[in-house]
């Protein structure tokens, strides 16, 4: 997703910016820019490709203002150029804008703009176009930017500088994330928190409709109406440790290692020393109220919906469905007034489980999220929030966010089981001393899985993979597939094992890579026998199971990984960490940008 910086300060901005836009690379960009206020012009620079070239292109004419934009740009709408990437200017104004913009056709077509002579085939250029309209116009800065949003249907978080107003940002928010930050030196706007962790000490998150307008000492907010609003800032949240690899060479590897700090921190929250039990009673919330729970969220946080439904079912006897967030509110759902819509999202900015989390309060039901980023915008528009204790993920491959997912709605399983009677209370101890070997058997499973450096190097030139899984290893087949797929650019898919006979067994030749999570356990024998379906058809198996298992009649298959002996509460948890070891060394091995792969982004925030 795009990211857009605005500071302006006592000092010379341009390193500031470049640093707050570094920190923004790991939402994924393919160009990037920078507008800086001199004296009475703009100075801009604009590169196709990485902040390198960026930094390059201003070591040849270095700025000195003190006012200034920056932009990372992750293509919406034109292909990745020169030409395309932002900021966007004009004459009278200089623009950085996240988010997409749908009636941009009927804008071109207005009167105002019929002088304008667009240069990119981007949507943002239309904001350009009619604020130096307005301000041509002679209308005061905050009004062309009123008049400006109020043209507009779609997204957008902007940051704006007028080329006759030096000590001035202008920033406007709907539907995209926009935080507006404070220091000593002077203010700030950003994509989130992250970037502006060098240049503010507080930070506040904005509202859609508020417009900001930042001044050396001052940052003031108005709501749509022009009136003057108050929005609370808080402390910035993040330290710089957060956000560094610290010894390890990528950000994901680094994550992967925080699994059991991540799960650890995470069931802290819910578990009550001085009884041994499992709670989620803090956070207001009558569990006994709800006749079903709708689980919805996006890619790996959807993942670990599929998971949690057969937690909840099992648990707590509820129904549940899952949903994918970007299907949900088009399909029409039949939503029961007492069901409680659960919305789970690493960064709490996807616009997909945003949008469905507006569609469900809209029809009245109870919402609550599961989040790892505080004050993100799901966060804020829930009912309820319930916070992973995960720690700031920046690689686009979400791992220790997917474990501190499970182990958020897994205590919540746990918790309506006990309530609704059907786990006693000793169950539910015993569960909970089960939760507490997490991350020892976390760290021992990280320790294992540096063994699979060597079968991801024999996996490299596989022209697919297949992940197999029964139960919920069936939702984590899906996860290792996703995981594989999205940071090698390796074909691979995940499938509940039962399932392959009755198609994509056709898949299987000689030497294709399958990867079978296989734990102990009633649905282990049934599984065995689909991997001897496989092998016969020439298939190779990695077969990721645990130490006591299958001590006879392993010669055929390829490979044995084995984890160690893991409580069957939280088995999930466990083999999640190969699962991820294997994605990321395979990646490693082809020399991927493994923290920011092609196409993607951290944080979708457009639909
Ligand atoms: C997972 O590795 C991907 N980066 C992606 O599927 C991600 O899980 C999805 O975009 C949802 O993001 P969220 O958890 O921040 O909502």
């Amino acid at each position: 997703m795009c990211g857009i910086i605005g500071i302006t300060s006592n000092e010379n901005v341009s390193a500031d910016i470049i640093g707050a836009l570094r920190k923004l690379e790991y939402r994924g960009y393919d160009s990037a820019g920078i507008a800086i206020h001199e004296s009475n012009k703009i100075f801009q620079r604009k590169v196709k490709g990485k902040l390198d070239n960026l930094v390059k292109s201003l070591e040849l004419e270095k700025s000195e203002g003190k006012t200034g934009i920056g932009h990372t740009r992750w293509a919406t709408h034109g292909k990745p150029s020169e030409r395309n990437a932002h900021p966007h200017s004009s004459p009278y104004v200089s623009l950085v804008h996240n988010g997409i913009i749908e009636n941009v056709s009927d804008l071109k077509n207005l009167a105002e703009l019929e002088e304008y002579s667009f240069e990119s085939e981007t949507d943002s250029e239309v904001i350009t176009a009619l604020l130096s309209h307005y301000r041509k116009e002679g209308y005061a800065h905050i009004d062309c930017v009123k008049e400006t949003i109020s043209k507009l249907v779609g997204s957008y978080a902007l940051a704006i500088i007028f080329s006759d107003q030096k000590e001035s940002i202008f920033g406007a928010k709907n539907g995209s994330p926009l935080v507006a930050g404070i220091n000593n030196s002077g203010t700030s706007l950003g994509s989130d928190s992250i970037a502006l962790s060098s240049v503010a000490e507080k930070v506040c998150y904005l509202e859609d409709g508020d417009i900001v307008v930042c001044n050396k000492n001052i940052l003031e907010i108005f709501n749509i109406a022009g009136e003057k609003v108050e929005r609370e800032f808080v402390d910035i949240g993040f330290d710089e440790t957060d956000i560094s690899k610290g010894n390890f060479q990528h950000f994901m590897e680094k994550e992967i290692h925080e699994h059991p700090q991540a799960v650890g921190e995470t069931f802290k929250q819910f578990i009550d020393h001085d009884k041994g039990l499992i709670t989620v009673s803090d956070f207001e919330l009558d569990f006994t109220s709800f006749s079903r729970i709708h689980l919805i969220a996006c890619g790996t946080a959807y993942y670990s919906c599929l998971v949690a439904k057969y937690y909840f079912e099992e648990y707590a006897r509820i129904p549940v469905d899952c949903d994918m967030a970007s299907e949900y509110r088009y399909r029409n759902p039949v939503l029961d007034k007492n069901a409680l819509c659960i919305f789970v999202s690493q960064s709490g900015e996807t616009a997909d489980t945003k949008a469905a989390l507006d569609y469900s309060k809209s029809l009245g039901i109870k919402t609550l999220s599961i989040v790892n980023v505080k004050n993100s915008s799901i966060a804020r528009e829930s009912d309820l929030c319930m916070y992973t204790k995960a720690g700031a993920e920046i690689g686009v491959a979400s791992t220790k966010a997917f474990t501190a997912q499970l182990s958020v709605l897994l205590s919540m399983a746990i918790h309506l089981g006990t309530i609704n009677k059907t786990l006693s209370e000793n169950q539910n101890k015993e569960i909970c001393h089960e939760i507490m070997k997490a991350p020892t058997l976390l760290e021992e499973a990280i320790k294992r899985s540096y063994s699979l450096k060597e079968t991801a190097q024999s996996i490299i030139n596989a022209k697919g993979v297949m992940y197999l899984g029964r139960g919920t290893s069936f939702p984590l087949a899906l996860e290792g597939a996703l995981k594989f797929k999205e940071i090698s650019y390796i074909h691979a898919e995940g499938y509940p094992a039962g399932e392959m006979k009755h198609g994509p067994l056709a898949l299987i030749e000689k030497d294709l890579p399958v990867v079978c999570i296989v734990p102990p356990g009633e649905l282990f024998h049934k599984t065995v026998s689909n991997i001897q379906e496989v092998i016969a058809r020439g298939g190779k198996i990695l077969m990721i199971t645990d130490d006591d298992t299958l001590q006879s009649g392993s010669e055929n298959i390829w490979q044995v990984f084995r984890l160690p002996k893991s409580p069957k509460s939280i088995e999930t948890i466990i083999y999640s960490v190969p699962i991820h070891m294997l994605a990321y060394y395979t990646a490693v091995e082809l020399g991927n940008d493994v923290d920011q792969p092609r196409n993607l982004a951290k944080s979708v925030t457009v639909e």
